[in-house]
């Protein structure tokens, strides 16, 4: 079987990579990278060594995908994953918007022409950021929960967002790339009959993310208190009380190995939420303890205003995952965060070598 992956030399396209190398006997996988990511190019070597062919190329050129021999599977991991992408200096709207969209409806045809399934990589961030920010949240244990009396809302269950909770804007500039590649790629499976999975994840997390401050939090929570580079809580008064998920991409790949293998079983959802869930949600404020174990305390600045499209709770429910694919994350926030302190501790340059 042959798979085609975008985004291959990314954190988690891989992550992927290798995962289902693993997993399949006479796997082969073609993957394109435009390696516009800083330290992307840091894993080419690793892919080759796994017999990965990895093409310098670029979603966003028609041609560069035309020459992709037909793949069973695309997987879609090729994006600016940033919520401030388009509006933070590194790059315009426009190329936000050809990056993550018009790279996805180039992939749609390939897909269309081929009959190739799609796995799509989308986000938490599409969901409406007024919505989230009026959730019913108090603080405990240094982190905001769901004040669980208040629990009438729609779409908001003891687990976290069900897959219906709002996407009115605003969601980001980056939310809406994602919410409409969603649609656009809900369409073309429609009209044209290939199968579709779009596989909507909060935070991933893991050793050897290219973590900056607005992508891969977690990672670059601990690079930082790793080598005492200066870190600050930023919005909700100062607290670091704000709280993510967090899924390793290794128990991404275990859904996308089965999801593989299940075909266009058309019982099983086309969207659904993959994440870790309430269980491995953590505050800033708890990855600081977390990190003053494992190092030593290290001073947090704090600065109050608040920053454009952030949100103080954001934790999805994979229920329905579970319940289609007897899915659920293995790897918990401990081991990942461990896992991330230990590449710190080995590679101390790394913020340096990835932060572009
Ligand atoms: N990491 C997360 O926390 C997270 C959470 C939810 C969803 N996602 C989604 O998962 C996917 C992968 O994210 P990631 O964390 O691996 O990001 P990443 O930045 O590590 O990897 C993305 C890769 O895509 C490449 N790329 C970007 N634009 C390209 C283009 N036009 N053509 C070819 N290659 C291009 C980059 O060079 C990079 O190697 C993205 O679609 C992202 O939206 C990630």
């Amino acid at each position: 079987m042959r798979v085609f992956i975008t985004g291959v030399c990314g954190f988690v396209g891989s992550s992927l990579a290798e995962s289902l190398m693993a997993t399949f006997s006479g796997m082969e996988i073609v993957g394109i990278d435009n390696l516009c990511r800083s330290g992307s190019e840091l894993n080419r070597s690793r892919l080759n060594a796994l017999s990965v062919e990895v093409r310098h190329g670029d979603i966003r050129c028609r041609s560069d995908i035309e020459t992709i021999p037909a793949a069973e599977w695309v997987i879609d991991c090729a994006a600016l994953p940033s919520v401030l992408a388009g509006t933070d200096g590194h790059g315009s709207a426009r190329q936000l918007v050809e990056h993550n969209l018009i790279g996805t409806l180039n992939l749609l045809d390939y897909c269309r022409q081929h009959n190739s399934g799609l796995i799509l990589l989308s986000t938490s961030r599409v969901y409406s950021i007024r919505d989230l920010c009026s959730l019913p949240l108090i603080a405990e244990d240094g982190a905001f929960r769901l004040q669980s009396e208040e629990l009438q809302i729609p779409h908001v269950g003891p687990e976290g967002l069900t897959e219906q909770f709002s996407t009115t804007p605003p969601i980001s500039l980056y939310g809406a790339t994602k919410r409409a590649s969603e649609i656009m790629a809900e369409e073309f499976s429609e009209a044209f009959g290939f199968p579709l999975r779009i596989d909507r994840c909060g935070v991933i997390g893991g050793a050897g993310q290219f973590a900056r401050p607005d992508q891969g939090i977690f990672s670059f929570w601990v690079h930082s208190f790793a080598v005492r580079r200066p870190l600050k809580y930023i919005g909700f008064g100062g607290t670091g009380h704000q709280v993510r998920d967090v899924l390793h991409p290794r128990d991404l790949s275990r859904l996308i190995a089965a999801q593989i293998k299940a075909g266009d079983d058309k019982s099983k959802p086309r969207l659904m939420h993959v994440s870790g869930g309430l269980t491995s949600a953590r505050s800033l404020k708890q990855i600081t303890q977390w990190c003053e174990s494992r190092f030593s305390s290290h001073a947090i600045d704090v600065d109050c205003t608040p920053r454009q499209f952030d949100v103080p709770w954001l934790v999805l429910d994979s229920g329905l995952a579970k319940r289609a694919w007897g899915w659920e994350p293995t790897i918990s926030t401990e081991n990942i965060l461990s896992e991330i302190a230990d590449h710190a501790t080995d590679n101390p340059d790394w913020l340096m070598t990835t932060s572009g």
